[in-house]
């Protein structure tokens, strides 16, 4: 009697543990993402949007990509941008889809390049947005991406074309 006592009592206790708290606290978590979610998408990047970076120099700024947007080297452009670059891979800020909405991206002002935006990417040149990857944007969240070799920065040139079609 007694040790059946005991065991209703502990049984009641978990059954407390499960229903003020562990659900609650699993309601509050699934909340929460799903709000994350729900703000990128309210707050998608603005197109076109405003640009203050700087200008590369006028020999760099007129190169044109030298690779071709062959499946291969299409497919090993989006594969640094998403996941090998070091020491982040692009889409931490500019989003896997390249819509300047990645995880990190809220921390920055000016926000990362929505690559998405045609109106506003289409018009800057090849040879800059090579320039910017290499040499990162001074005071901006914009990092310079040394450790790439330049063919592989140029991989990643002919991925952002595509994200803006
Ligand atoms: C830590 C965040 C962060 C990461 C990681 C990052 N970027 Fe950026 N990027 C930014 C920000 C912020 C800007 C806006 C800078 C500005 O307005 O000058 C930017 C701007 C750019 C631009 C704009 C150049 C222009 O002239 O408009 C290019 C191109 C670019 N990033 C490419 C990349 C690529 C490719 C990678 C990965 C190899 C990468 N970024 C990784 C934050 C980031």
């Amino acid at each position: 009697m007694k040790e059946n006592g005991l065991q209703n009592k502990i049984q009641g206790i978990s059954r407390q543990f499960t229903h003020r708290i562990f659900l609650p606290g699993l309601f509050l978590i699934f909340l929460s993402t799903g709000l994350e979610f729900a703000e990128a998408r309210e707050h998608p990047s603005p197109c076109p949007q405003p640009r203050f970076t700087d200008q590369a120099p006028p020999n760099i700024s007129k190169l044109k990509n030298p690779l071709e947007s062959t499946p291969e080297n299409l497919k090993k452009g989006k594969l640094l941008f998403q996941v090998k670059a070091k020491p982040l891979p692009c889409k931490s800020c500019h989003g896997m889809t390249g819509d300047g909405n990645g995880p990190m991206a809220r921390g920055f002002n000016p926000p990362p390049r929505n690559f998405t935006c045609a109106k506003t990417v289409n018009g800057v040149p090849d040879g800059q947005l090579f320039w910017i990857i290499k040499n990162g944007s001074p005071g901006t969240g914009m990092l310079s991406y040394k450790s790439l070799r330049d063919d592989q920065i140029w991989q990643i040139v002919l991925h952002l074309r595509q994200l803006a079609q």
